[in-house]
């Protein structure tokens, strides 16, 4: 498989590993005002650096998210962004702190949005579900160069397609004799994607009893004039209904889409539906319910999106123009729809100015559904226009506040300290609950085997399944053992329900059991990482 090569690419494709797990601290919540619609209420908006941000949420999301909808810098040249990661390497640190120019301006402009990417794609993949959808918007500057970074992460199998939307009418201004009036969404999975919309089952019907189960028409007529030279002939026949015998000659124009020797295996196998009568319309052919697939495709092209920016929308709801090239919600609302299901989680680590939370309300607001956002932004603008367009949107805004709110509520996070100290140690100033969370993510338990420490067995138990019981034997302000006494607290079977399992990982600062003893019961001792000699 061809892949592409850029300066500093051999420096970022294992970044991801070295980006520090960080704590999210929650700052405050909003909840729309009482008497609003219904929407949801678990959604999140963090602010911060989304390289970070991306590897903090693995341990909640890994392999949950249903959709990931990304709207990064073009590198147009013209964003101002600037190249800020921190990877460990003299040529990279130079780049460090400077704005990304255009061409000419900056030989190395490309290299260095690919080396930004990068190790946002690989978090990005790792958090989509297996049945989930990634989709990232870009234009010319970087489609082709994002294209094959994306095959290269995601498998060039998994490239669903690209859709191609028109932003504009040709503009006779421009200096180049081509008028872009096109952007991209690129659309990725990672196998089993759960794309399009699902049809309409009440659509298909069973006027004539037909054993085959119901089905909808779909037309005969065609496309081919009867000219010998520039049409089809075969295509031109009188149809006969052969209950009524009533004659439907071809559309001189248009002709049919099968010659008769395909109409009459058609009329063999019961195929044709008739019209009541020819002014009712033209003979079709049924397509039953069980040969159509779940879901209607999603076309690549959309010839329709002219002009749809969002500038315009968000100045209604901020008052003022405070954000440059939102996207249109009902763009949003289009993708989004047709990209998950109604109970999706959705993510997007380029927020801006929060459209995407605001298309998720407003699907759910339309629909009933229970789509939850992720939102990171970088900006220090993440609470002043991605948070409080959010906070707009749920309750009533507009300069009268004449337009509903669609209700619901998100917490606001920061990305907060690293999980680890650089000796390695855990940082124990983040929290026994976020200690917890990481041991679990790390352990590898599923989510539904995770337990909260209220579970009838142990405080200090994490995860259970049939085999495995996984305990975290930690205190903050005393060092822990591994020994009779724990073991002893330990409740499992009789009135407690759940069977003892056959192995346990526990997790305490010494160990006081003979390795004997521990091989004959099934206990794998994990020492803590952590420095005890201050207690
Ligand atoms: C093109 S805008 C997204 C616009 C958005 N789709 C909307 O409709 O408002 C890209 C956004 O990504 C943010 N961004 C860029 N780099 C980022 C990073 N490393 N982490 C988080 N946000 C970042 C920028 O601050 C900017 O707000």
């Amino acid at each position: 498989m061809p892949t592409l090569h850029w300066v500093g690419k051999d420096k970022v494709v294992n970044h991801h590993h070295e980006v520090p797990f960080r704590v999210l601290n929650k700052v405050s919540s909003f909840r729309a005002p009482e008497g609003l619609p219904a929407n949801s209420t678990d959604n999140r908006i963090i602010h911060g650096d989304n390289l970070e941000a991306l590897k903090s949420l693995l341990p909640e999301f890994e392999g949950r998210v249903k959709c990931i909808y990304i709207d990064p810098p073009y590198n147009t040249g013209n964003e101002g962004w600037v190249y800020n990661d921190a990877v460990n390497d003299p040529k990279m640190k130079r780049w460090l702190g400077q704005v990304v120019g255009k061409e000419g301006e900056d030989l190395s402009r490309h290299d260095k949005w690919l080396c930004m990417m990068y190790p946002r794609l690989k978090l990005l993949h790792r958090l989509l579900a297996s049945d989930g959808v990634f989709l990232c918007s870009i234009d010319e500057n970087e489609y082709h160069k994002l294209k094959l970074v994306l095959d290269e992460i995601f498998g060039p199998n998994n490239y669903l397609g690209t859709i191609c939307w028109r932003t504009r009418n040709t503009d006779n201004r421009v200096k180049s004799r081509l008028s872009v009036d096109h952007e991209f969404v690129i659309v990725f999975s990672k196998g089993a994607p759960l794309l399009g919309r699902v049809i309409d089952r009440s659509d298909f019907k069973n006027p004539d009893n037909d054993h085959r189960g119901p089905y909808v028409t779909d037309p005969l007529t065609g496309k081919a004039t009867a000219d010998p030279k520039t049409g089809r002939p075969n295509l031109h026949y009188t149809m006969e209904n052969p209950k009524t015998g009533e004659m439907f000659p071809p559309d001189p124009a248009r002709g049919w889409i099968t010659d008769f020797a395909g109409y009459q295996a058609l009329l063999s196998d019961d195929r044709v539906w008739w019209p009541t009568n020819s002014t009712k319309g033209n003979p079709r052919k049924k397509r039953f319910l069980w040969e159509t697939s779940e879901r209607m495709p999603l076309s690549t092209f959309w010839a329709d999106t002219k002009g749809q920016t969002g500038a315009d929308e968000l100045d209604g709801i901020m008052g003022s123009r405070v954000f440059a090239f939102p996207k249109a919600v009902d763009f949003m609302c289009r993708l989004l729809d047709v990209a998950c299901p109604a109970d999706a989680i959705i993510l997007d680590s380029f927020a801006g100015s929060g459209t995407t939370a605001h298309a998720v309300m407003k699907l759910n607001a339309m629909d009933g559904g229970n789509r939850r956002f992720v939102l990171v932004e970088m900006g220090d603008y993440a609470e002043s226009i991605t948070a409080e367009r959010v906070k707009r949107v749920m309750g009533d805004y507009g300069a009268t506040k004449s337009i509903q709110g669609l209700g619901g509520g998100f917490d606001y996070y920061t990305v907060g300290e690293p999980m680890f100290l650089p000796d390695e140690n855990l940082n124990e100033a983040v929290g026994t609950e976020a200690i917890r969370g990481y041991v679990a993510y790390s352990e590898g338990i599923p989510a539904t085997d995770r337990t909260t420490p209220d579970n009838p067995h142990s405080p200090y138990l994490l995860g259970l399944n049939r085999e495995t019981a996984w305990l975290f034997h930690y205190e903050p302000d005393r060092a822990t053992s591994l020994d009779m006494d724990f073991l002893s607290g330990l409740r499992f079977g009789g009135d407690i329900g759940a069977a003892r399992p056959g192995t346990f990982i526990i997790y305490a600062d010494r160990c006081l059991l003979s390795a004997e003893f521990m091989r004959r019961h099934g206990i794998v001792f994990k020492k803590i990482p952590r420095d005890i000699t201050r207690f």
